[in-house]
């Protein structure tokens, strides 16, 4: 019988890291998160930046066998299309008071000018937090404004608006289990 590939699909010229790649990237992350935080005595937690990194900080998760606690920020900084607004708006906050206990793990879909990571960590740095350090599948660090380098990147890429594994595009293409390029008409 024959399968006619989804509407969303089609909408990618290709595909840029597929399901597999992504899940090789992953497993190299975790290793790599694993024995960063294995020997400290502290609570680790890792704030995932919504929306785009849930999907990549669920893979994430369930990859790690530390104790790892779970905390979620809700940051911003694009509008409609694929150019930063070059400032950012948080809508959901970490409000602790522990924090001088605890070492942060921010989640990233993907870096691109810096700007929203660089705040992010200086916001958690001024309020105590023991350590802060960030964790992003993708880099596009053709792009950045800021002086920023993740402290874990799954892989980085060329300067492309991808989607895909939670990143979107107006708000579409989250549920596509790769990474893709858009078609340039889906912008127009
Ligand atoms: P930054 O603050 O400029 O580093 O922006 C990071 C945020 O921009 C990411 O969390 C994404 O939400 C968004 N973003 C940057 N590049 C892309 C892309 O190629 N596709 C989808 N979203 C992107
Ligand atoms: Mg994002």
């Amino acid at each position: 019988m024959h399968q006619q590939t989804p509407a969303l699909y089609n909408d990618c010229a290709y595909t840029m890291i597929s399901a597999e790649e992504i899940s090789v990237l992953v497993d190299r992350i975790a290793a790599e998160v694993q024995a960063t935080y294995q020997d400290s005595p502290r609570r680790l937690i890792m704030v995932v930046i919504l929306k785009g990194s849930m999907p990549f900080a669920a893979e994430l998760l369930k990859r790690l066998t530390l104790p790892v606690e779970l905390e979620f920020m809700k940051v911003s900084s694009y509008g409609a299309g694929t150019k930063s607004s070059g400032e950012i708006k948080i809508s959901l906050d970490l409000v602790r008071d522990d924090l001088q206990d605890i070492d942060l793990l921010l989640i990233e879909d993907i870096v691109d000018s810096g700007r929203t990571l660089s705040r992010l960590t200086d916001l958690l740095r001024n309020r105590n937090a023991h350590s802060v350090r960030t964790c992003t599948l993708l880099d596009k660090p053709s792009r950045r404004e800021v002086d920023f380098t993740p402290d874990f990147c799954g892989t980085v890429v060329p300067d492309e608006f991808v989607v895909g594994f939670g990143l979107d595009y107006n708000e579409k293409y989250r549920n596509l289990p790769f990474i893709g390029v858009l078609k340039p008409e889906i912008y127009s």
